[in-house]
């Protein structure tokens, strides 16, 4: 008797995503070497960290395929895109691939429910919720960096402003840093 848990659709789109975060890799790997070779260091830096990430969400696919009775498939990833021309294009082109990849996280969560799959439901809310940080975290960096780059005066101003609140002591814990 077979001791998958997972149907061969579902194991399948699960293949498909873990290669698609291998994808997300090396996007920000190859955008994160953009950003080197121009001395975005910063920029770097974030761009490289998040490569990590999304290996490490390849690799949590990986293993919940295998977990389940599956047979995980390492595959051709695609290549990167092409470099951006500015810091401003690189920013809205990782949110434009994150909010595509959330919509590929949606279709997993969407044929787990159809198949009554709660375990697979379970496991892609860890990523419906990675995937609401991560917009969240680079709409934040692109708001930043629109009034950092802005030709108003005022404008980097409230950029200064925002950074000396931003690390002002506090008591209160932010709703959406809060682990639940
Ligand atoms: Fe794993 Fe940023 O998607």
């Amino acid at each position: 008797m077979s001791n998958k848990r997972i149907s061969d659709k579902m194991e399948a789109l699960l293949n498909t995503q873990m290669t698609r975060e291998a994808y997300q890799a090396q996007v920000y790997l190859s955008y994160g070497s953009w950003a080197e070779v121009h001395n975005f260091d910063g920029i770097a830096t974030f761009l490289y960290g998040h490569m990590q990430e999304e290996r490490e969400h390849m690799f949590k696919i990986l293993k919940y395929i295998n977990d389940r009775g599956g047979s995980a498939k390492i595959e051709a990833i695609e290549a990167a895109p092409v470099h951006p021309k500015s810091v401003g294009e690189c920013l809205q082109n990782i949110l434009q691939h994150e909010i595509e990849n959330s919509a590929e996280i949606d279709k997993i969560v969407n044929l787990a429910l159809e198949e009554k799959d709660w375990a697979t439901f379970s496991f892609g809310q860890w990523f419906v919720k990675e995937q609401i940080e991560e917009e969240t975290l680079i709409g934040d960096v692109i708001a930043k960096y629109s009034l950092a780059a802005s030709q108003n005066a005022e404008h980097k101003n409230l950029y200064e402003v925002d950074k000396d609140l931003k690390t002002n002591p506090q008591s209160a814990t932010i709703p959406r840093e809060e682990k639940v």
